[in-house]
């Protein structure tokens, strides 16, 4: 296999058959040691938190799959860390669409003079470029289409199925009686047939779950899903 790219979280390589693999690594976003799935810098490094992200991630693929939405899920080796996946192109660098139901994080720092702490959001979407360098800026539906990026057809596509996926999430945590407050997708074009489809991950790493009014980390989340 071939080492395609050096991810903060992944590593990506290119399999014979086509498909790509990603190695899910210990490596967790924040700063200073203090988790943020907003954060652009690896802050520590958790055992297990490779395979606790890959199988929340399966989890998740496997519910999306079984209702018809299109992911790059192919299948997933729990024990090596390890996701094998059809290859995707993304949109430009790479996007960030964002569903809030509630207000914190990155939206509580940008609005808030209007909201507050908390406040429910009704799956409000969002979309980022990835760019570190530029702290992953928000950026709207026509700066998208003028800068070549998306068509706003494609955006709203984006849009309907990170609502749904979203919607999906939120369910599944509900039944555990956990709330999801905000959670991170990414898409990409299917390198074949150029349809989009969800790709990277879903795990307690790029969503803001709470119990109780409790945030729950990362690996406590992928206990009470899915042990
Ligand atoms: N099916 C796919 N096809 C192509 N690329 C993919 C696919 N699924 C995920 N990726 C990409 O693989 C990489 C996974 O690495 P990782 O999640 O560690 O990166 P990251 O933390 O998002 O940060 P960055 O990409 O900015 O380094 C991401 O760039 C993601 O966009
Ligand atoms: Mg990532």
């Amino acid at each position: 296999m071939k080492f395609v790219y050096q991810g903060k979280t992944k590593d990506v390589y290119a399999l014979e058959s086509g498909n790509y693999l990603l190695k899910f690594k210990d490596d967790v976003t924040g700063e200073d040691g203090v988790f943020d799935p907003g954060a652009n810098t690896v802050g520590l490094q958790i055992e297990g938190a490779g395979q606790a992200g890959l199988r929340l991630t399966k989890y998740f693929f496997e519910i999306l799959q079984e209702k018809g939405i299109p992911t790059h899920f192919v299948d997933a080796n729990i024990e090596n860390a390890e996701m094998t996946v059809r290859p995707a192109n993304v949109f430009g660098k790479g996007l960030e669409v964002i569903c809030r139901y509630r207000a914190v994080g990155s939206f509580l720092r940008r609005y808030g003079a209007y909201a507050e702490e908390g406040q429910a959001l009704d799956g409000f979407v969002e979309v980022t470029l990835k760019d570190d360098e530029r702290q992953d800026p928000p950026i709207s539906a026509e700066a998208l289409h003028m800068l070549g990026i998306l068509t706003l057809n494609e955006y709203d596509e984006l849009k309907n199925l990170t609502r749904k996926i979203s919607d999906v999430v939120k369910t599944e945590l509900a039944k555990k009686g956990i709330e999801l407050y905000d959670i991170k997708l990414e898409f990409g074009r299917d390198a074949e047939d150029n349809s989009i489809l969800l790709i990277d991950e879903i795990s307690g790493g790029n969503m803001r779950a709470y119990k109780d009014g409790e945030y729950i980390e990362p690996l406590e989340l992928e206990k009470l899903m899915v042990q």
